[in-house]
């Protein structure tokens, strides 16, 4: 690691640690939970490539310690709120080409499993993906990278899944890493998923053995995943295939996520739970069942408000898991199909919106508890001493400034 220095960041209108929100695991989060300092001050540790440090201290501007009076700081000057380092949970980043062609379409009441059934859909994503060399892939993956940096966004989430065969996950696994390199200020979570669809090459038992015996065995042995997630849906993976791939990928070390009842309900999400998945994403069809067995689990139900937006269905039944005591984040599915928005304050506008989410459930849900979908809650996802240094600048005085306006 390079040598580090100490920096502080002062007079924050509003500095958000949520400490509060950790100590309740993230359920139930209201506003007490925040952990609001006015006039708020940071100082932290940052490496010389400006790879993340710890907290070192964090409170009111007017308690700073003497010892961290001469250290290099910025002054917000009361113009800028100050949050934990903003956690996309959930994306599918690296991928080539687009679908704008299927956009008209949906437009007009053409569903997205019909778009699917006649070519389009996730194998459009693949035929593109495959025929992409991993420079190129490279080049796409970093400006998104660095568009989603601008909008806040600190820890970020990938999955493959658009290769359908081993030479093509591993190309896009291998982009994350490299990924990594560019963007050491970030931290990059990786996720296996070649369980996203079905080649069109290879009859379904096969795929499942390749990357039952094959993919997965080299995903751990490279180190080129943490997770392995499975698409869980009519017409895609059923449960009892999922539960194969997930058990073999723990065997492996990897932790499983699981998308579930997106288009229809599979019961995909009491299944998450039960294999103690570290989230079940999607949940627009989730049932009663489901709720009662996320809330009662340690897995995070994330929600994917920009997905329901754009396949124009009804969005995830959110207050009824908030109020059953589920932990709740949100992420932006970001991918050329289903979500082609790469921005996570407006998922937070979506969920405020068309979720009845407040501003604490928000917060919780784009800090601590996403942290907790990915497994990385005991270091990242609040801004208390100890924690790593990841933070996030409001663009005015207040969290919701971040997501009051819209489209950006
Ligand atoms: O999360 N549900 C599966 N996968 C993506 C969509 C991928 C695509 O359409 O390219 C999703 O919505
Ligand atoms: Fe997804």
């Amino acid at each position: 690691m390079p040598p580090k220095s100490i920096r502080a960041i002062l007079h924050a209108s509003e500095l958000l640690t949520g400490a509060g929100v950790r100590l309740k695991d993230g359920r139930h989060p209201e506003e007490t939970d925040l952990g609001r300092i006015e006039d708020g001050a940071l100082v932290y540790e940052v490496f010389k490539n400006g790879a993340p440090g710890k907290v070192l201290w964090v409170g009111p501007t007017s308690k700073l310690p003497a010892q961290y009076k001469r250290v290099k700081s910025k002054n917000l000057r009361g113009k800028q709120a100050l949050i934990p380092g903003l956690i996309d949970c959930h994306t599918h980043l690296v991928f080539a080409g687009d679908r704008a062609d299927e956009f008209a379409l949906r437009s007009a009441g053409v569903s997205y499993e019909e778009i699917a059934k006649n070519g389009g859909g996730i194998q459009k994503t693949v035929q593109a993906t495959r025929a992409a060399s991993e420079r190129e892939l490279l080049r796409l993956a970093c400006a998104r990278l660095k568009l989603m940096r601008t909008l806040g966004v600190r820890v970020i989430e990938m999955k493959s899944g658009y290769g359908l065969d081993l030479e093509t996950e591993l190309k896009c696994l291998r982009v994350t890493q490299a990924l990594r390199k560019t963007f050491p200020d970030l931290h990059l979570v990786s996720t296996y998923m070649g369980a996203h669809d079905f080649p069109k090459d290879v009859d379904r038992t096969s795929y499942i053995e390749q990357i039952l015996e094959v993919h997965l065995p080299r995903v751990a042995k490279e180190r080129l995943a943490e997770h392995c997630d499975v698409f869980v849906d009519r017409g895609y993976y059923t449960v009892e295939e999922a539960r194969r791939i997930l058990e073999k990928a723990k065997q492996l070390k990897l932790s499983a996520k699981v998308h579930a009842d997106e288009l229809s309900d599979t019961g995909s999400a009491a299944f998450a739970a039960e294999i103690g998945a570290l989230s079940a994403d999607h949940l627009l069809k989730i049932s009663d069942r489901g709720i009662q067995a996320l809330a009662a689990s340690q897995t995070t139900a994330v929600f994917l408000p920009g997905t329901a937006l754009y396949l124009k269905t009804t969005a995830a039944p959110a207050r009824k898991l908030l109020q059953a005591g589920a932990r709740v984040a949100v992420s932006t599915d970001f991918n050329p199909g289903s979500c082609p928005c790469p921005s996570l304050p407006a998922m937070l506008t979506l969920s405020a919106l068309h979720m009845g989410m407040s501003r604490a459930e928000l917060f919780a849900a784009v800090t601590y508890n996403a942290a907790c979908a990915l497994g990385l809650q005991r270091t990242t996802g609040t801004l208390e001493r100890g924690m790593r240094a990841l933070f996030t600048l409001t663009p005015g005085e207040k969290f919701e400034s971040l997501y009051y306006g819209f489209g950006y």
